[in-house]
């Protein structure tokens, strides 16, 4: 079990712990083997602040997101959001916990309906949350100019008629609609190219900055983490095995497993330095 002091130490500007978890675990039967996808974690997420989850390919991020998200059950530990346990609640508190933490994916074009215009995708969602119609063009264009679009020349679009990044951004603004308190990105950024890249992630910075958001951001890239997070934790294996500032992960990293996803990005000090 990790102890409570295994938790990463707030920063002073950081606010109270807005979502946290304890002691997750998920384990999969696969073909009569059972595989523990997500091992004993436990984080916190204080109020506008950004953590980057960071680790190889299977090491348990998204099973870790999905959980956090309520879209799957945990076998074992506690979730908790606000200081209420958000595990296993339902119906309407869990549609609640559902606006206020809202999520955005590696595939923009999974979660678009090819049929459909960005406006008529944007006006659906509020919609289905009971967004009265005479606020939702408002809320749309407010969301978009945050995302750097303008609505004029998105709204009539579908989704094969833009770029990768402008997909992502859409489907930044898109959650942003819903006011939420916690945004999740996982692999948001990693389909596409550098430019596009740092674009999204400048975005998913001034979140935190402009809108006291708490931000979440999933990555098998060290280099994405370090830039925009102010905290990292590394998984391996479905286990956090490093965790601690930006500047700790990268200047003092404890274990080789960290280590060697630092060797991959030998410009990170100097970047971070300059
Ligand atoms: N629904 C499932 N059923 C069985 N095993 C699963 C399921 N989902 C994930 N796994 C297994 O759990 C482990 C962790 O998977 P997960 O998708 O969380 O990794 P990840 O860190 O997000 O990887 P990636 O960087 O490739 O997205 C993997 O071994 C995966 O095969
Ligand atoms: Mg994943």
């Amino acid at each position: 079990m990790n102890a409570p002091d295994d938790m990463i130490t707030r920063s002073r500007t950081e606010g109270d712990i807005l979502l946290s978890c304890r002691n997750v675990t998920k384990e999969f039967s696969v073909a009569g083997s059972k595989i523990t996808a997500v091992d004993d974690v436990s984080l916190e997420f204080p109020e506008a602040s950004v953590l980057a989850v960071v680790g190889e390919s299977g090491s348990g991020k998204s099973t870790l997101a999905r959980m956090l998200l309520r879209l799957m059950p945990v076998t074992s530990g506690t979730i908790t959001y606000r200081d209420q346990d958000v595990t296993s609640i339902r119906g309407r508190a869990l549609r609640e916990y559902w606006t206020e933490v809202q999520a955005v994916f590696q595939d923009p074009f999974a979660s678009f309906n090819q049929f459909f215009t960005v406006g008529s995708l944007l006006r659906r969602s509020l919609a289905l949350a009971q967004v009265p119609k005479d606020e939702a063009d408002a809320l749309i264009e407010e969301c978009l100019t945050y995302v750097d679009m303008r609505p004029k020349e998105v709204l009539h679009k579908f989704p094969h008629q833009m770029s990768g990044g402008q997909r992502q951004r859409i489907m930044v603004a898109r959650a942003l609609m819903m006011r939420p308190k916690v945004l999740l990105a996982d692999e948001a950024t990693s389909m596409l190219d550098a430019t596009l890249r740092v674009n999204v992630l400048n975005v998913l910075h001034d979140l935190k900055n402009d809108l006291g958001l708490t931000v979440l951001f999933i990555t098998h890239d060290i280099g994405q983490a370090c830039y925009l997070a102010d905290r990292v934790a590394v998984m391996e294996d479905g286990r956090v095995v490093e965790r601690g500032s930006v500047e700790e992960v990268i200047f003092s990293p404890q274990g080789d497993y960290t280590r060697r996803l630092l060797a991959d990005v030998p410009d990170l000090r100097g970047s971070l330095k300059s």
